[in-house]
C-alpha cells in the first residue's frame, strides 16, 4: 500500500506525529466498503456499517483519535483477552496454561470440531470454547459475583464503569445454542464444572459490554504498560500477566488468521465480531479501531488496514 516500512528501534514514537498518522490512517481507509456486518447475532446486523473510529492511547496517558472513536459498540470477543488477564492474575501462569491452553486451533472461533480433535481441550482462551472455560474460572461464589467481577475488572482496564447493552445481550442470549452446546461439550469432558448454561450467560454478558475505540485503546495500553492503566494510574494486573496475555494474543488473537496478522502487523491483537480490534505495542501504547464490516474470519476490514498502516508508519512492529 505504498507505506514506508519503519523498522522498530525499540524507541517510543514521537507522539506529536501520532495525531497526524491516526488521521491519515482514517483518511486512507474511510472509503473502503469491503466486508459484511456480522448478522448471526440478530442485533449486530443493525450496526451502522459506515462508522469508523481509530484511537491510540500511549503509555504516558496521551489519547490520539480520529473519526467515530467515542461511538460505543459491544466488545464481543475482545472481552476474552481481558477476562483471560484477570483469570491469570488469580491463578498464575502454570494453572491457566494447563486448564485453558495456549495453542492456535487453526479453526474458526466457534468451532466444535477443534474441541473434538483435541480430546475436549479448549486449546486457547481466545476461541469461544477457551473463553467460556476461562470465564468459568473467574473468582466469585455465585454467577452474579463472577459477572460483577468481570464487569468491574474490565471497567478497571478501561478506566471507567462499563455497562452492558441489554438489546445485544438479549439478542445473543436468545440465539445462543451453539455456545451452549460448546459449554455442554466441555462439561462432558470435565473441562467446565457446574452449571454450564449459567457460565455461558456470564460469557454472553461480558461480550455485550459497551466500549468505544478509545476504551479499547486504553484497555490495551494497560497491557502495554505492565498492567497499570496509563490514564487512571490504577494497577489492574501484574506485569507477568501482561506478558502471558500478550503471548496468547500473538498466537491466537486473530483466530486462524493470526499468522497473517503477525506477518503484516507484528503486534499482538484481538478482534471482535461487532467490528472492534485492539492491538498492543508493548511498552509503547495500544490502538483501538472500530469498523463493523468484517472479512470471512470475522475480523474488521478497515480496522486491519488502519492498524497495518499505523504499525508500519510508526515503527511499532515488535520484530
Ligand atoms: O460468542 C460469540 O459468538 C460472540 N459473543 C463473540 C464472537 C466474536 O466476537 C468473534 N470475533 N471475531
Amino acid at each position: 500500500d505504498g507505506v514506508d516500512q519503519r523498522v522498530s528501534t525499540g524507541e517510543l514514537p514521537s507522539w506529536e506525529r501520532v495525531d497526524e498518522r491516526v488521521f491519515e490512517a482514517y483518511e486512507r481507509n474511510i472509503a473502503d466498503d469491503r466486508g459484511h456486518v456480522a448478522d448471526y447475532i440478530p442485533e449486530l446486523a443493525a450496526a451502522d456499517p459506515a462508522q469508523f473510529g481509530i484511537c491510540i492511547a500511549d503509555v504516558d496517558g496521551g489519547i490520539h483519535m480520529a473519526g467515530d472513536a467515542e461511538v460505543e459498540f459491544t466488545i464481543q470477543s475482545i472481552s476474552k483477552a481481558f477476562v483471560y488477564a484477570l483469570v491469570c492474575n488469580e491463578f498464575g501462569h502454570a494453572d491457566v496454561g494447563r486448564l485453558v491452553g495456549v495453542n492456535n486451533t487453526g479453526m474458526s472461533f466457534n468451532s466444535v470440531m477443534a474441541i473434538e480433535l483435541n480430546d475436549g481441550h479448549p486449546m486457547n482462551p481466545m476461541v469461544n470454547a477457551g473463553a467460556i472455560a476461562t470465564t468459568a474460572l473467574m473468582p466469585g461464589e455465585t454467577h452474579a459475583e463472577k459477572w460483577e467481577n468481570v464487569r468491574t475488572g474490565l471497567s478497571a482496564f478501561a478506566g471507567r464503569q462499563l455497562a452492558m447493552d441489554g438489546d445485544v445481550y438479549r439478542s445473543e442470549a436468545g440465539t445462543n445454542t451453539r455456545n451452549e452446546a460448546i459449554a455442554k461439550l466441555l462439561k462432558s469432558y470435565g473441562r467446565v464444572t457446574g452449571d454450564s448454561t449459567g457460565i455461558v450467560d456470564i460469557y454472553t454478558r461480558q461480550c455485550s459490554l459497551r466500549v468505544s475505540a478509545k476504551d479499547l485503546a486504553i484497555m490495551g495500553a494497560t497491557l502495554a504498560d505492565g498492567g497499570v492503566n496509563p490514564v487512571t494510574k490504577q494497577r489492574v494486573v501484574s506485569p507477568i500477566v501482561c506478558r502471558d496475555t500478550l503471548a496468547v494474543l500473538a498466537a491466537s488473537g486473530m483466530y486462524e488468521r493470526s499468522g497473517e496478522w503477525m506477518f503484516e502487523i507484528g503486534l499482538p491483537g484481538k478482534s471482535g465480531v461487532s467490528g472492534g480490534i485492539v492491538t498492543v505495542a508493548p511498552g509503547k501504547g495500544a490502538l483501538g479501531t472500530f469498523s463493523p464490516r468484517l472479512d470471512s474470519a470475522g475480523n474488521s476490514v478497515r480496522g486491519q488496514k488502519a492498524t497495518a498502516f499505523l504499525s508500519r508508519s510508526l515503527g511499532l512492529n515488535i520484530f
